[in-house]
């Protein structure tokens, strides 16, 4: 069965071959068979197929690739968000509220509200999320937290190492003990990524270092939380572990940029948590004039970003980051992509997974033109159209 879907005003490729930061091509069309993409180029090309569908001159572009979210979890924060727009500040304390809130949770309650978030991110346009733990805090509930995960998405990343658990107060290097042994044997087999939260607060570089080499050890990516809330040795030990991502870098040294510049190390910025938490955004621009490869996502979490929209982290990207309309929407599907290490999603072309979005929209520029009007016309997730 193939598909051809024609009358696409822009169409969104990311083939770096093509030019431009998107590689677009105008009046486009594109061949579905089965769940992957079998031809794309101008419509006046285009190869019959068993069904043809009209995109009516929108544009079409790859779905979302949202590569950081906390998605597992009990409870809300809606009172912390609230307390925050009148004043108070944000801190990784309130990690604990959720903790608790989460353990309290049935396997079936947890799972009925991923299956609303795997619902809510089609919806607007994401077609492939990972999922952390990291509101379990214990073996028992962080093996329950990515084995959850692992049912909605193959992107599935231990954070045992969020916080410090509750039992563990003032003993931090024995939690890490317990991450980097027990947990991490319970874990390992549900997960393909070891992240760690390297920050004031959290974990020190040191004891982050632990957590990563170990979780490499088990043959686990890596991935880090770091300089959030302030400057610290996280991106520096990211790059050095060669990382696939390093993920939030609100606050950047010289050095920090220098060495991000010279790595493979995508730097993943998350703008919905300086919205929820008023800090000041990052600098997209100098990251990317500097050579830093930089993809966007939600980080979706009840605590510091509580949005599931690319396309509101697009908005914001574009608004208050420096970036260009099609650099952020680079970096929310190709760079996204790559931040997972991920050749088969993110783009549009020969081979790659038929994970498309149709806008509402002739141009992926309204994305940051029309913040908050929903533009998804029409999802296709391996193949399948899912809205
Ligand atoms: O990515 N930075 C650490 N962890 C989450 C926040 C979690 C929370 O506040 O519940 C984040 O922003
Ligand atoms: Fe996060």
């Amino acid at each position: 069965m193939s598909e051809l879907l024609t009358g696409i005003g822009q169409l969104v490729t990311n083939d770096p071959d093509r030019g431009g930061t998107l590689g677009t091509i105008s009046d486009a069309a594109l061949v579905i068979e089965k769940d992957r993409i079998a031809w794309v180029g101008r419509a006046v090309d285009a190869p019959a197929a068993d069904t043809r569908t009209d995109a009516g001159g929108a544009a079409v572009m790859p779905g979302y690739v949202d590569s950081h979210t906390h998605l597992v979890f009990g409870g809300d924060r809606a009172a912390e968000f609230d307390a925050r727009m009148t004043g108070q500040r944000y801190s990784a304390g309130g990690i604990r509220s959720t903790v608790s809130a989460t353990r309290a949770a049935t396997d079936d309650e947890l799972r009925a509200r991923l299956a609303g978030f795997a619902t809510e991110l089609h919806a607007q346009g994401t077609t492939t999320v990972e999922i952390k733990s990291g509101y379990g805090l214990s073996v028992a509930d962080e093996e329950r937290l990515v084995r959850l995960a692992a049912e909605v998405t193959s992107e599935v990343t231990l954070l045992g190492a969020h916080v410090v658990a509750p039992e563990f107060a003032g003993r931090a290097d024995d939690y890490v003990d317990l991450v980097t042994g027990a947990m991490l044997d319970a874990c390992a087999p549900h997960s393909r990524w070891i992240d760690v939260f390297c920050e004031t607060g959290a974990f020190t570089v040191e004891q982050s270092r632990r957590v990563l080499e170990a979780g490499a050890a088990r043959g686990l990516g890596v991935r880090v939380h770091a300089n959030q809330l302030g400057a610290g040795g996280g991106v520096l030990l990211a790059v050095e572990l060669g990382a696939a991502s390093v993920d939030h870098c609100t606050v950047l040294s010289e050095d920090d940029v220098a060495a991000l510049a010279a790595s493979d190390t995508v730097c993943t910025l998350l703008p919905g948590v300086e919205f929820s938490t008023k800090q000041r955004y990052p600098d997209a621009r100098r990251l990317i004039d500097a050579g830093v490869t930089v993809a966007l996502a939600s980080d979706c979490n009840p605590g510091s970003s509580f949005t599931s929209s690319m396309a509101f982290c697009i908005a914001l990207a574009v608004r208050e980051m420096g970036m260009t309309p099609e650099q952020a929407v680079w970096a929310a599907t190709a760079g996204g992509a790559a931040a997972l290490q991920r050749t088969d999603i993110g783009r549009i072309g020969p081979g790659a997974r038929a994970d498309v979005l149709q806008l509402r929209a002739p141009s992926v520029g309204y994305l940051a033109y029309r913040p908050g009007v929903p533009l998804v016309a029409r999802v296709w997730k391996d193949g399948a159209l899912v809205v």
